[in-house]
């Protein structure tokens, strides 16, 4: 185990930002406070490339989700087309809208065997592919971290410091679909692979976090992740597994496993998707979902899209028993523009939401009780669907994939409705910051904050979580409390505080806190 890398963390001094409670009227033009991922624990990304950085998709874009990721501008072969040719237009034009909207930036991805240009593996002169002669290993290497280095000093120039405010950049997927699980050591035989051999991932991790966090181990910027498909196979899961855990007994900094999760309706069973995101949980490292799609067999009809909505939502139902996540990223914004046939995404070709859309959505908001004017609200939360987090481990789900056609009725098309016929609309009540502070030691306090004024009757509720290194979730304490006790079973494992602000003639607000990881 990284012993170093763990117990420096685990003495580590945080102070986390969930957000400031603020009673504010949500313009139309305030972007990400009611769309998806408004109400979800985690950032809610999607893959996008400049299309959607203009006119209406730019609006969906900036409204629903938090995070973005490139969708193909951040890639080995845009970035390095020609050896020592830099490109970064596309790249930037991405990133300066998501600054420009407060959005995230998931960057995808410096190391590939796919849309990576051949002169990576070619002599320059030559022009035979490397080999594994000592020659042609440093010569790769140099590659390798001329294109890494070179990136992240465009990106920290031309955005700031990683981890500064003006720098969106959270995360990069250093390897991406390195895994082989048929293969002895569960490695791909990519052009990497066979010129570098199994430490081409060593290397890459290690350069990547000298170039985007500046060797930082502790409380590093950006999140560094190894990335992959097929990790619901339980093959490929335990494959994953080992490589992952083989990074860190070495001390190699990889911040997160990232599992793309490209599903089929019908036939990617949701209790393998759960199985992984439990078995990754138990890493002691942070976990994504970064490519999520899920296409239809067959013809796509409005009965095929209502079961794919169901679908949705037993799937961020199971994901919600992972608060904790980094981000949940789908891959593309409506169906014409996936990579995939079958219509796997969110969003219809107009850009209205999908069956898929409500699914999730539904899945991922705390259900609002509806509240009558005048009268005080309840100051406990109590979400009406119980998996939201549940207090004690809920059993594992199945494939909540249904055999018949669901009517798009059974679907909920919107949640924050109260069927009351209220007559004066409630005033929206906008969690924007509170801090969490305190030393992650065993027996040490945390405390949260709420540091700016309320309205007067406003009510603050903080609920924390644990995931166990089990990955099943425990509500620690319930109470109306503001302080939390790192008990010693939390070590190798995270909290997550939900913070619910009530207020008479508000609607109730529910905001997720960052995790903290306790090595
Ligand atoms: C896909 C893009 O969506 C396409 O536009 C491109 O033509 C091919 O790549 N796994 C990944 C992504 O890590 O980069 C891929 O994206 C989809 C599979």
């Amino acid at each position: 185990m990284p012993v170093l890398n763990r117990v420096s963390r685990a003495a580590a001094s945080i102070v986390i930002v969930v957000g400031i409670v603020a009673a504010t009227v949500v313009s139309a033009s305030a972007l990400g406070t009611s769309g998806l991922a408004s109400s979800a624990p985690w950032p809610v990304g999607v893959a996008i490339d400049q299309r959607e950085t203009v006119g209406s998709p730019a609006s969906v874009v900036a409204s629903e989700f938090s995070q973005i990721t490139a969708e193909n501008a951040m890639k080995p072969d845009a970035i390095q087309p020609r050896e020592g040719e830099f490109t970064f237009t596309g790249a930037d034009r991405l990133i300066d809208f998501a600054q420009a909207h407060g959005l995230r930036v998931w960057g995808h991805t410096l190391v590939w065997h796919k849309q990576t240009p051949a002169w990576f593996f070619t002599d320059p002169i030559t022009k035979q592919p490397l080999t594994d002669s000592p020659a042609d290993r440093a010569l790769l290497l140099e590659r390798m971290r001329v294109h890494i280095t070179t990136l992240a000093t465009h990106l920290s120039t031309r955005y700031g410091a990683f981890g500064s405010s003006t720098n969106p950049i959270v995360a990069f997927d250093v390897v991406n679909e390195v895994i082989d699980e048929w293969e002895t050591n569960g490695l791909r035989r990519s052009e990497w692979y066979r010129i570098l051999g199994p430490s081409f991932i060593d290397s890459a991790f290690q350069i990547a976090n000298d170039a985007f966090n500046a060797g930082k181990t502790v409380d590093p910027p950006v999140a560094l992740f190894l990335n992959d498909y097929g990790t619901e196979w339980p093959k490929k899961r335990q494959a994953v597994m080992t490589v992952a855990s083989g990074l860190l007994d070495r001390d190699i900094p990889l911040g997160g496993v990232g599992s793309q999760f490209h599903l089929t309706v019908g036939s990617s069973p949701v209790s393998d998707v759960g199985d992984t995101l439990d078995a990754f949980a138990t890493l002691g490292v942070e976990q994504a979902v970064t490519e999520l799609d899920a296409s239809v067999s067959g013809t796509v009809t409005p009965e095929a899209l209502s079961v794919q909505g169901e679908y949705f939502r037993a799937i961020g139902e199971r994901l919600m028993r992972h608060p904790e996540l980094f981000s949940v990223t789908v891959w593309g914004l409506n169906d014409s523009r996936s990579w995939r046939t079958g219509a796997p995404l969110l969003f219809n070709d107009d850009l209205s939401k999908k069956p898929s859309y409500d699914g999730l959505r539904a899945a991922v908001s705390p259900k609002v009780t509806p509240t009558p004017t005048g009268t005080t609200p309840t100051p406990t939360p109590t979400p009406t669907r119980t998996s939201l987090i549940p207090p004690t481990p809920t059993p594992t789900a199945t494939s909540a994939v249904p055999t018949q056609p669901v009517p798009a009725a059974t679907v909920p098309s919107s949640t924050k409705v109260p069927d009351a016929p209220t007559v004066v609309p409630l005033k929206p009540l906008q969690i924007s910051r509170v801090t969490v502070s305190g030393k992650l030691r065993v027996g040490q306090r945390l405390v949260a904050r709420v540091p700016s004024a309320l309205p007067t009757n406003a009510q603050v509720t903080y609920q924390w979580y644990t995931v166990k290194s089990t990955g099943k979730k425990v509500a620690i304490t319930k109470a109306r409390s503001r302080t939390f006790t790192v008990p010693k079973r939390l070590k190798r494992s995270t909290i997550v505080v939900r913070v619910t602000a009530s207020a008479t003639g508000y609607e109730r607000a529910v905001k997720w806190s960052r995790l903290i990881t306790i090595r």
